[in-house]
């Protein structure tokens, strides 16, 4: 299994271009479903997940191509053998279930794993499936999958009772063929939702409000397929700018998603940090002591939840105290007990993390146990004394394009190694620091 090593105390310097959203590609990868012919999607960065989706479409029987040089994919779906997302896929990649609302607006029937708890939180799609039986479809749960039938979906008027990502855009993806007109009400807000709902427009849905809290879709007969480019992922930028804060460096983030990062934007100026925008990107200088700031998750436009872990790391070298209140998640907290052997001194009390500012961090090895815990680990280790080894990196495959490739080249002391190498490098740097 592979690992990342990092000598930590570089300054970042330099320019780094963010590749296309993870959390964009798979609903509209998912949307593909929805027509006969080939759809195009581009920008699409090369991820762990979105090959896991490739593997689940394939299984359902689509043909896929693409161009990873020119990050291009392109999917055609003519039929489905099986409508089906199997447990193996669906446990390693929660999303799969965002192929349930279009298997059975254009297929009537899907059967799909449900997916249990994870290392985040509980994580349930009752919602999902409220909405669906809302719409007219039969949803029954049996020997851990659930299958959701429907002639014909009709629209219904939908209240959301938690404000839910994946939840609004497989019921948007449901609503598109349905009879009548569908109104999801409490909708997701997140920029990724009205990517999507973008692109259902240009394949001939009508569907007015995404962006807002409620999202109105009038079914109709037909889509068609079309050429479609990925937003930029907002994680992936606000992780390179929290990077940028915590080294005290200077970085040019090319093909930054600044609209959507309007919260953590205010919180790196509230800590000290220079956010500026220029004609190329996004400049971030971090050249003061970072000043601690209490950060509360939310959905959109709220503090992202996927940037807490990266923004702990940052405050846990701050200089006084900062409260971190996860309110999206119930368990996201996996990341502390790893910051706290790097010497971070943090206290959970239930939904809340107060970060007491430490001096200095100390490179120690750590396991990565989830995808953002993982991004977080990894910026811990690039301001630690000495040598951090951060194992279980199949995590941040998942969501990073080779993270390490981009901190390297903006002068990070970093590299991935494989695990038979790892023991060797790693005894040869105790060496060079003893
Ligand atoms: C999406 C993102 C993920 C991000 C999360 C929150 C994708 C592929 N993933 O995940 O990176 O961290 O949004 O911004 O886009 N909930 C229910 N019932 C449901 C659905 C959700 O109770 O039917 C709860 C969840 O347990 C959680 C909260 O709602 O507490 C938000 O979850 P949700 O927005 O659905 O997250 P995902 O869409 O899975």
């Amino acid at each position: 299994m592979d690992k990342i090593l990092i000598r930590g105390g570089r300054r970042l310097v330099g320019e780094v271009t963010v590749g296309g959203a993870k959390n964009a590609v798979l609903p509209l990868m998912a949307a593909s479903l929805l027509v006969d012919g080939w759809m195009t999607i581009t920008n699409v960065p090369r991820l762990r997940d979105i090959d896991t989706f490739k593997v689940l479409l394939a299984h359902l029987g689509s043909e896929i191509s693409g161009d990873d040089g020119n990050r291009t994919l392109r999917i055609r779906t003519r039929d489905v053998a099986v409508p089906e997302a199997p447990y193996e896929l669906v446990k390693t990649m929660r999303a799969a279930v965002l192929v349930l609302g279009p298997l059975v607006a254009r297929f009537k029937r899907a059967r799909v794993s449900l997916p249990g708890g994870c290392a985040i939180g509980a994580r349930p799609i009752d919602l999902h499936l409220k909405g669906l039986k809302a719409m007219g479809a039969e949803v029954e749960i049996e020997h851990g999958y659930v299958t959701v039938s429907a002639e014909r979906l009709r629209g219904a008027k939908i209240y959301m009772d938690t404000v839910t990502v994946t939840g609004t855009e497989n019921l948007m993806l449901a609503a598109v063929h349905a009879d009548g007109t569908t109104i999801l009400e409490n909708a997701a807000l997140e920029p990724e939702v009205v990517c999507l709902a973008d692109a259902l427009n240009a394949m001939g849905a009508r569907i007015t409000g995404a962006g807002t809290d409620t999202i109105k879709i009038e079914g109709v007969e037909k889509l068609h397929p079309i050429e479609t480019r990925v937003i930029p992922d907002r994680i992936e930028a606000g992780t390179f700018m929290v990077a940028a804060a915590m080294t005290k460096g200077n970085v040019l983030i090319k093909d930054c998603p600044h609209e959507h990062l309007h919260a953590l934007n205010l919180k790196l100026k509230e800590a000290g940090t220079e956010v500026i925008q220029e004609d190329g990107g996004v400049r971030v200088i971090g050249d003061i002591p970072i000043r601690s700031v209490d950060v509360k998750t939310l959905p959109y436009p709220g503090f992202p939840t996927d940037m807490q872990a990266q923004v702990m790391a940052m405050m846990a070298i701050a200089s006084g105290l900062s409260v971190i209140t996860e309110t999206v998640f119930e368990n996201r907290f996996m990341h502390v007990g790893e910051l706290k052997r790097m010497g971070a001194d943090i206290t959970i009390d239930g939904r809340s993390a107060v970060v007491k500012g430490v001096r200095r961090l100390s490179g120690a090895p750590l396991m990565a146990t989830d995808l953002r815990a993982s991004a977080s680990l990894i910026l811990a280790g690039l301001v630690a004394d000495g040598l951090t080894e951060v194992s279980r990196i199949y995590h941040l495959d998942r969501g990073y394009e080779k993270i390490e490739e981009k901190l390297m080249a903006l002068g990070a002391d970093i590299e991935r190694v494989k695990s038979r190498e790892t023991a060797a490098r790693a005894s040869k740097y105790a060496k060079a620091e003893a």
